[in-house]
């Protein structure tokens, strides 16, 4: 930490050293802007003690040795941190609240770096009057072998506008770690608009192909699309606005997605991961046999769907299909399009 004019550095705790964790958290402790403080399972904690962690992007790759971070498996650690960011994922989230509550300061400021739409709620209703706001990562990153995370489609980081200083600070913090963060004082309509991004990440993992793939094959932006045009038409009959999607308004995103592959490809050109093999985390959960977080994403527009009497057919489908494909256990179906497209109808 390069702690300028003598003042203590901020404290910034991680909680679930995951893809996101790690990467958002190395970036605060490569730039110096943070004392940051690492809590894992214990092959990760392992591995980052033994060959640092390193973070890269399209074009940086820098790596942090173990010595300038605090590594742990006990959230114990996270005793005095000023911020803790929760990086795990949805289903964890009251699991971790719960241990959380008992240990952080009243004065510590959580951040929630998830996606779906319920965590905020989940981790106030677990940490009583602590600020707890959210933040939705539109950038993707991938854990690789060796203390390594990869961030193979750059993108914003957007932070709910705090009023307090400590909130202040991290955003100040993060900006100067060089990711690209803006503040909102409506987070939820971009939350949710993520989630309309995300109810492709089933596909991802149910296709077993690479993100750029999905986006440039005719055949599952076709899935694609119809997962995308049930979820803006449930949110829209739940009254619910949500921001743009990649910066662009859901209904033009829905009309390119269903353009035929010449034109699609070159108006998705600029959106799509610099890294081809870059997947979604979903699907990085079936191939590691791990629970996926589909009821917070389809599953939130099914139950939406439910509560408006609005058609949601495609994503319920979709639910079912990675429920079984998590009970299959490890491993992803690597269904085709036209497999697919037969599954949801
Ligand atoms: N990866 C991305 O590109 C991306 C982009 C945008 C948003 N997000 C969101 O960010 C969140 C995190 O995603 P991720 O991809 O970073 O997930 P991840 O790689 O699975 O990281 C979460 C880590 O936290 C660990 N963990 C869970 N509970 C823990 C506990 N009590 N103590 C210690 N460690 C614990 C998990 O271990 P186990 O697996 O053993 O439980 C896992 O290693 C999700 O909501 C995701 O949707 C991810």
């Amino acid at each position: 930490m390069n702690g300028t004019s003598g003042a203590r550095a901020l404290r910034v705790g991680v909680m679930g050293a995951g893809s996101i964790g790690c990467y958002v958290g190395g970036r605060l402790a490569a730039a110096g802007q943070a004392d940051v403080t690492l809590v894992g399972r214990d092959r990760v904690v392992e591995e980052l003690g033994r060959h640092g962690l390193t973070i890269s992007d399209r074009t940086d790759r820098r790596t942090v040795p173990a010595r300038d971070l605090t590594l742990s498996t006990d959230v114990a650690s996270l005793a005095d941190a000023d911020v803790v960011l929760v990086c795990v994922k949805s289903g964890q989230t009251a699991d971790v609240g719960a241990a959380l509550d008992p240990v952080l300061r009243p004065d510590a400021v959580v951040l929630s770096l998830q996606n779906g739409v319920h965590n905020v709620d989940r981790l106030h209703a677990a940490l009583g009057t602590r600020q707890v706001l959210g933040a939705v990562v539109d950038f993707n990153v991938v854990s690789r072998p060796a203390g390594a995370v990869h961030c193979g489609l750059p993108g914003p980081l957007t932070v709910a506008r705090s009023g307090t200083t400590t909130g202040a600070a991290v955003v100040a913090a993060l900006a100067a770690a060089g990711l690209e963060v803006t503040t909102t004082a409506d987070i939820a309509a971009v939350q949710w608009a993520k989630l309309l991004v995300n109810l492709n990440n089933a596909i991802s993992a149910l296709s077993d192909v690479p993100t750029v793939e999905l986006m440039t094959r005719e055949g599952y932006r076709r899935v694609v699309a119809g997962l995308l045009a049930e979820g803006v038409a449930v949110l829209r009959a739940a009254g619910i606005r949500p921001g743009r999607v990649r910066r662009v308004p859901a209904r033009l995103m829905l009309r390119v997605l269903r353009l035929p592959d010449p034109l699609a490809r070159r108006l998705l050109a600029a959106r799509l991961p610099t890294d081809a093999q870059a997947r979604s985390s979903m699907w990085e959960d079936l191939v590691r046999g791990r629970p996926t977080e589909v009821d917070d994403l389809n599953g939130e527009i099914v139950r939406l769907a439910e509560r408006t009497g609005t058609p949601a057919p495609l994503n319920r489908r979709i639910v079912d299909l990675v429920h079984a494909a998590e009970a299959a256990g490890p491993g992803s179906p690597g269904m085709a399009p036209g497999a697919l497209w037969s599954a949801l109808h």
